[in-house]
């Protein structure tokens, strides 16, 4: 018997080769692929791809033999990969193509019919939403132990008293445990953020096909409920266009980055000779190379610094979204890179912030001492002395008067207000 024509074989390195009859050039084979940033997909891709070849079997689109050889198959090879068996770079194209050749050079034929009903745009569009889900879940476990960490530091210092600052000069005095309720309340907001974003992003494009769906008795539902989404996104054209997830993923780690990098900046000032307001733990803090007294604290800035970083990745993912036209458009590879780096840099950041709070030693007393006079509690008086019945704006203008005579006889405020007629309980 005579061997299959060569555009009916399955290449090694792609399988779509039927209608070409040149290889690739090695260049844009190069440029072509992603296999060097997508291959963390490797899970997702497996996990989906199991539960699409169990439903081909329950829609006898494929025998039971044929899907427990495949999922078997798919097994072995995840366990390879977690390994370091194989060679992931641009020989194949992307992780999707490396992991079905693969099958397909194990068990021929039926390795050939995983495809069956499936695009590569609906099955990327599927292991990005399993990967942002399980990077999500993992975002929520770290952001919820930086809120604890706040919280108990917050109790402890309930009652350690602390210039508070606006526009970094000393305004009103008020508790550490009050500042750092503060950062409490923005963590359990990215919290909220995220848990929001999980519910809105949880439906399966798996279906979609390319973009139009297919003639094929496919079971969406199916898919959808095994792989634990609460439904299936209806228009086939959105489930492989939309990488809106994507973008809200990327602006909520920009937002909790943002915020972990006003902590940091605080506690960068904080650290300063000048203030001395915290003492770095030295398991937490840096040399200098060539000044011996140096105790830097480079972990803060660093955070301060990869913070412009996940806010450049949200700027990528918008700007390449931006002009595309429905449905799937390569431009929508380069959705990866960046979003990767963002998850993998707020769940380092999430992952030192808190054993760094923890090792924080807070020179409570400084911050007490440091409180200048009794100039801070110039809004207490003023809202003394509305509670006396004095018009606000006119107490407003009556203790600015005190300040201003304070400041010139080096007396206290209560000392002036007493001169005036008025006792402070301090
Ligand atoms: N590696 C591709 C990506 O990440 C997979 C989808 C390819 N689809 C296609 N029609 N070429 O977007």
């Amino acid at each position: 018997m005579d061997s299959a024509p060569s555009h009916l074989e399955v290449r090694k390195d792609k399988t779509w080769g039927g209608r070409f009859t040149k290889e690739l050039d090695p260049v844009v084979k190069k440029f072509n692929s992603s296999l060097h940033f997508d291959y963390v997909l490797y899970r997702e891709d497996i996990e989906g791809s199991k539960i699409h070849a169990l439903m081909l079997e329950k829609q006898s689109l494929i025998s039971k033999a044929e899907a427990d050889s495949i999922i078997n198959t798919l097994d072995d090879i995840q366990r390879e990969i977690e390994g370091g068996k194989h060679i992931l770079d641009e020989t194949y194209e992307d992780i999707h193509m490396f992991i079905e050749q693969l099958l397909i050079e194990r068990i021929g034929d039926t390795g050939k019919k995983l495809h069956t009903g499936r695009s590569r745009n609906d099955q990327v569009a599927l292991d990005m939403r399993l990967y942002s889900r399980r990077q999500a879940s993992l975002i929520l476990k770290k952001l919820e132990d930086l809120i604890n960490t706040l919280k108990n530091l917050s109790y402890k210092h309930r009652q350690n008293m602390m210039p508070g600052y606006t526009h970094l000069q000393q305004a009103q005095p008020i508790s550490l445990g009050q500042y750092l309720d503060a950062y409490t309340s923005m963590f359990k907001r990215d919290l909220n953020r995220l848990k929001n974003c999980c519910q809105t992003m949880n439906y399966s494009p798996l279906g979609a096909g390319a973009f139009a769906g297919s003639k094929l008795p496919l079971d969406r539902l199916f898919v959808a409920q095994e792989l634990g989404f609460d439904g299936i996104i209806e228009s086939t054209i959105d489930a492989v266009s939309d990488r809106d997830y994507l973008i809200e993923l990327s602006s909520i780690i920009s937002i909790c980055m943002m915020h972990l990098s006003r902590l940091s900046e605080d506690f960068i000032i904080w650290s300063s000779t000048e203030f001395n307001f915290i003492k770095l733990d030295d398991s937490f803090s840096t040399g200098s190379s060539l000044m011996p007294n140096k105790k830097n604290p480079d972990v803060l800035e660093l955070i301060r610094g990869k913070t412009g970083r996940v806010f450049g990745n949200l700027m990528s993912i918008l700007t390449i979204m931006k002009g595309l036209p429905l449905a799937y458009n390569k431009d929508m590879q380069e959705d990866k890179e960046g979003f990767f780096d963002s998850v993998n840099t707020i769940l380092s950041s999430l992952s030192v912030i808190t054993p760094f709070l923890n090792s924080v030693v807070f020179n409570t007393d400084i911050m007490r001492e440091s409180m200048q006079s009794d100039l801070l509690r110039a809004t207490e008086v003023l809202e003394q002395l509305v509670l006396q019945g004095i018009p606000f704006r006119d107490a407003h203008h009556k203790v600015g008067k005190w300040i201003l005579q304070a400041i010139e006889s080096e007396k206290s405020l209560k000392e002036i207000a007493q001169q005036e007629g008025v006792n402070l309980e301090w």
